[in-house]
């Protein structure tokens, strides 16, 4: 396999192939799905919770990310890399411009925001300046204070409509990939089938481009609860790299995620 890019990503979604993606945070788990034929990986800010024990992603700083983005990009060789930019990162477009280079320049291939309508200008201004940008709608982990709590997204046909409005927006702007949490999956499917560019979901039912997890939830291993979105491919295959690659394997079957793992 060559070198994961951005259009080899939209060339898959064309051609109906689906993206497997997950996060990762180190050298050494990086090689691992590097070598098993991961498209994507995420450097989240769930390094807060997973790695820090936080209860939410907010008290992750930009030099969190950036560490991880170094390492993962040292283990990775071929997997398209995403640095998540963190809570209050991006509030202003020219914050984001110099926290998105320190990713860039820490390894990743891309940066992530999450948000609709406020981010249009972010998103335009970090494109010409070179930066390419994924999207991030649904449950956005960053608002969980305004949410009340890590809530599905989009259930009510308003909000639905209103989330599909935005990826439309979004896409406009310039973002080249957009993950979608948390929402119904017929929702997802709509909104996939509306954008020309690649979507990755999660807890977002099967229809959408790709699929991303947290790597502990695919390997049964969080901190906090296992959501109902994720399932546990360590328990089913006794091993890490056969894990893997049966996680890779389902999402590109278009096996993973079933009925269980999506909401209605
Ligand atoms: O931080 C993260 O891991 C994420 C994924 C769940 C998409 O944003
Ligand atoms: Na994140």
């Amino acid at each position: 396999m060559s070198r994961i890019t951005i259009s080899k990503l939209q060339a898959m979604k064309s051609a109906g192939e689906k993206i497997s993606a997950i996060t990762a945070y180190d050298a050494s788990f990086s090689r691992l799905f590097d070598e098993a034929g991961m498209h994507v990986m995420l450097i989240g800010d769930s390094l807060g919770m997973v790695l820090q024990g936080t209860s939410d992603t907010l008290p992750v700083s930009i030099e969190d990310v950036e560490y991880h983005t170094k390492c993962v990009r040292n283990g990775a060789s071929k997997a398209l890399i995403i640095g998540d930019m963190p809570f209050m990162t991006y509030a202003t477009p020219e914050q984001a411009y110099g926290n998105a280079a320190k990713l860039m320049q820490a390894g990743a291939n891309m940066v992530k925001v999450e948000g609709g309508e406020w981010l249009l200008d972010t998103i335009s201004g970090l494109v010409e300046r070179s930066v390419p940008v994924c999207g991030h709608l649904g449950l956005t982990p960053q608002a969980v204070n305004v949410f009340g709590g890590f809530k599905v997204q989009g259930r009510d046909s308003e909000q639905a409509k209103q989330i599909l409005e935005q990826a439309l927006k979004l896409e406009e702007a310039g973002i080249q990939l957009l993950v979608l949490e948390c929402i119904p999956a017929d929702l997802a499917k709509k909104i996939s089938e509306a954008l020309t560019i690649p979507v990755i979901g999660i807890g977002a039912g099967k229809h959408t481009d790709g699929q991303i997890l947290v790597m502990h939830d695919a390997i049964g291993i969080s901190f906090s609860k296992i959501p109902k979105f994720s399932r546990n491919f360590l328990a089913e295959t006794g091993n890490i790299s056969d894990a893997i690659a049966l996680y890779i394997d389902e999402v590109t079957q278009g096996r993973f995620p079933s009925e269980e793992h999506s909401f209605k």
